[in-house]
């Protein structure tokens, strides 16, 4: 390990300092992660990270490739569940709700949570039925309801005038761009509060990227909306809050526009003036 990762892995939690999470002082948490500890094996992934989110806005994660970015968000819907010798320690609550209390209904809970990965994964069917698809595993056969749904959520994805006209066909003739909105309406057909969502965009031109950027911005107030990305512009675009994760660790958590204009740790301007990362 090189001395300088020793130094992050020895420093004591930065939750302590006050300074470092203004933004999230404010009444409104949906999700609140609280000394959280996760480990692959021998392995720690993430180390005391807290972090309480606030309710109806975007917030970003950002920091360096391995830092534990997926690694958090997945356990904020318990995607990590299938994962061999996975050990987390801490809490995690949704809306004052621990989501790993051993009762939980992990269904619900992730119908609750929508989620967008990285790359698009359309299932193989067609274009109504993608969005449809959450509704049809829980039962739903209401034709009319299911046609509804349909037409609210391409159109909460900002995709229905471009797939009105073939509901039918395969999801799998759309563009990258057009495909990673429908996930998106996948993702909110089941009315869920919080989307997490993986990198969205790093599988998308400027353009795809633009309209899924302009969809974040719509969709904020109505949802929690917690997005991992690479890029610092879409952080600073998007986001109201930002967290800069290093080393399964949370360095700085605060308002976006503070964050990128004034951060605390050295280590976070560092990253985000691209000294390293
Ligand atoms: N299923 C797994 N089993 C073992 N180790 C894992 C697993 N998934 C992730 N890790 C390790 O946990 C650490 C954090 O990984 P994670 O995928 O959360 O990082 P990330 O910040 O999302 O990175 P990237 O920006 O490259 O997507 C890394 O060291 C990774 O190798
Ligand atoms: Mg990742």
């Amino acid at each position: 390990m090189a001395v300088a990762e020793a130094e992050v892995i020895a420093a004591p939690p930065v939750f302590a300092a006050t300074d470092y999470h203004v933004a999230t002082s404010k009444d409104g948490v949906a999700l609140d992660v609280k000394d959280f500890n996760l480990w692959y094996g021998a392995s720690q992934a993430l180390h005391g990270v807290s972090m309480p989110i606030q309710k109806g806005v975007v917030t970003a994660l950002i920091g360096p490739s391995g830092c534990g970015k997926s690694t958090l968000l997945r356990c904020m819907n318990r995607m990590n569940d299938l994962i061999d010798n996975l050990r987390i320690q801490g809490t995690m609550t949704l809306d004052g709700r621990d989501i790993y209390a051993p009762n939980i209904d992990v269904i619900g809970l992730r119908k609750r949570m929508g989620m967008v990965f990285q790359k698009p994964n359309p299932f193989p069917m067609s274009i109504a039925e993608n969005v449809v698809y959450p509704l049809k595993v829980d039962g739903v056969t209401d034709k009319a309801l299911l046609a509804e749904t349909v037409e609210r959520s391409l159109r909460g994805a900002a995709l229905w005038n471009e797939v009105k006209d073939r509901l039918k066909e395969s999801a799998l003739g759309l563009s990258g761009g057009q495909q990673q909105r429908l996930c998106i309406a996948r993702a909110i057909a089941g009315d869920p509060e919080v989307l997490l969502m993986d990198e969205p965009c790093s599988a998308l031109d400027p353009i795809a990227t633009a309209k899924i950027e302009e969809l974040i911005d719509q969709l904020r107030g109505q949802y929690t909306i917690v997005i991992v990305t690479h890029n610092m512009q879409q952080a600073s675009r998007v986001s109201v809050n930002t967290a800069f994760m290093y080393l399964g660790r949370l360095i700085e958590y605060g308002e976006t526009k503070r964050i990128f204009t004034n951060p605390v740790a050295k280590r976070t301007q560092d990253y985000i003036t691209g000294r390293f990362g």
